[in-house]
């Protein structure tokens, strides 16, 4: 029998976190009530054109978990379920928001246990405040001088406001529109 640490549980959460949001947090809060540890794998994926370089992902998600030894972070490239099999991890953490992402997570979850059976995909549901957020959306929003602050974690929109925030609005827009 091994040590207590090597029968500790690892999922892998990939995903392309540009940006990482408050609905990604919530599936990791949930993965991290049945997994020991959860790492969140950030596709390289040269084909897509992303705000956040990979560095820049890597280190908000460090930021935002740097108080969390159970949340660990890394990039990717190739199968997922090569690199899942690389790293030790049984488990492939996936969130659902809606049925819209269904078709495709199916898809995925299907051909990634046609590439290796012995790696199993979990869906997960966040909280249904989050239901309607995504990246894509919060990007958006943030782009077009809405707020963004309750749907990204503090170290995200301090960087949105660093690099392409306005800078003729020091408040980076707060005061510009509030939610009802
Ligand atoms: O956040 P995203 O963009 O929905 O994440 C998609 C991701 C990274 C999970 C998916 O594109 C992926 O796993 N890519 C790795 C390539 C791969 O393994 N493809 C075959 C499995 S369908």
């Amino acid at each position: 029998m091994g040590k207590p640490s090597d029968r500790q549980s690892l999922a892998v959460f990939p995903g392309s976190f540009d940006p990482i949001t408050n609905g990604h947090l919530d599936i990791v809060e949930r993965g991290l009530n049945i997994f020991d540890r959860v790492l969140l794998a950030i596709l390289v994926n040269p084909e897509k054109k992303p705000l956040f370089s990979i560095d820049e992902r890597v280190g908000l998600i460090r930021e935002t978990y740097s108080a969390n030894p159970r949340v660990e972070v890394d990039s990717f490239s190739g199968l997922l379920v090569d690199y899942a099999e690389k790293v030790g991890a049984r488990v492939i953490i996936r969130g659902i928001r809606a049925i819209s992402d269904f078709e495709y997570e199916f898809q995925m979850a299907l051909m990634n246990r046609r590439l290796n059976p012995s790696i199993e995909t979990v869906f997960m549901m966040p909280a249904e405040s989050y239901s309607y957020v995504s990246s894509r959306l919060v990007k958006e929003v943030f782009q077009l001088g809405g707020r963004v602050s309750d749907l990204v974690p503090p170290a995200v929109e301090r960087h949105l406001c660093e690099e392409y925030g306005d800078p003729g609005e020091p408040d980076c827009g707060r005061a510009r529109r509030r939610e009802p």
